[in-house]
C-alpha cells in the first residue's frame, strides 16, 4: 500500500521493546517520527538509532515522539540495544517495533522489493497530531540518514502549521520565511507585523512569525 501526504497515518498494535501499543493510540496528540531500519546488528543502524536517542532533548523540545521499525522479532531489539547504548553512550528511550511478519512493513510500504526482498529501506514518516501524514522520506539501506534533516523539516511543518508561511531552500530555523501566495498584500500587512519585503509579487519574505 502506497501512503500519500494528507492520509491518516495507518493505524496498528504491535509488540514493541517498551510494551505492546496501539498506533493511533500511542500517538495521542504528539508529532511522530517512524522510521524503518533494514536490520538489527548493522552498522548503519547501529548509528541511526544512537542518533535518534542522542537527540531526545530536541525531538521533546518540539514535541515529537520516536519510533523505529524492522523486520527483526523482539528478541532480536533486545540483545541489539545494549549494543547502540554502548557504542553511542546513550540510553535508547524510544520504542523498536518487532514486526516478524512484516505486517507494518507492508502496511507501511516500508519494503521495496527491488532493494531488497526481506528487509525494509530506511523509510521516513512524521505524522502530525491530527495522525494525518506530513512527509515521507526513503533512504537506501546504505545510507545514513541526516538526522539534522529530519529536525529542520519537523521545525519547517510546525511552522506552516501555525502560520500561513512556506520555507525557501535550505531554510534553517531563524531565517526569513515566505508569505503564502494565498494572503493578500492588504491581510499580510495585517498577520505579519513585524513587515515584509515583496521580491517578486508571488515572492515576499517576512520574519520567522513565532519568533
Ligand atoms: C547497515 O545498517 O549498516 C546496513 C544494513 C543493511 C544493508 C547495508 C547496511
Amino acid at each position: 500500500m502506497s501512503i500519500h501526504l494528507g492520509d491518516i497515518a495507518p493505524d496498528f498494535s504491535a509488540d514493541t521493546t517498551q510494551g505492546p501499543i496501539n498506533f493511533h493510540e500511542w500517538i495521542k496528540d504528539s508529532w511522530v517520527l517512524l522510521f524503518s531500519h533494514p536490520a538489527d546488528f548493522t552498522p548503519v543502524c547501529t548509528t541511526e538509532l544512537g542518533k535518534t536517542a542522542l537527540l531526545a532533548g530536541d525531538f521533546a523540545k518540539r514535541g515529537v515522539k520516536a519510533i523505529a521499525i524492522s523486520v527483526d522479532d523482539l528478541d532480536s531489539h533486545n540483545q541489539w540495544v545494549p549494543d547502540i547504548e554502548e557504542v553511542n553512550n546513550v540510553k535508547v528511550n524510544f520504542p523498536i517495533i518487532a514486526d516478524p511478519e512484516k505486517k507494518v512493513a507492508l502496511l507501511y510500504d516500508m519494503i521495496h522489493p527491488n532493494a531488497s526482498e526481506k528487509a525494509t529501506v530506511r523509510s521516513v514518516f512524521i505524522i502530525g497530531p491530527d495522525k494525518k501524514i506530513k512527509l515521507t522520506l526513503t533512504y537506501p539501506a546504505s545510507t545514513g540518514r541526516n538526522f539534522t534533516e529530519i529536525l529542520r523539516v519537523i521545525d519547517s511543518l510546525q511552522l506552516t502549521a501555525n502560520y500561513q508561511v512556506a520555507t525557501p531552500a535550505d531554510w534553517k530555523n531563524g531565517e526569513d520565511v515566505i508569505i503564502t501566495p494565498a494572503v493578500s498584500n492588504e491581510d499580510a500587512v495585517a498577520k505579519f507585523p513585524k513587515g515584509f519585503t515583496t521580491v517578486k509579487p508571488y515572492l515576499r519574505k517576512t520574519p520567522q512569525p513565532n519568533l
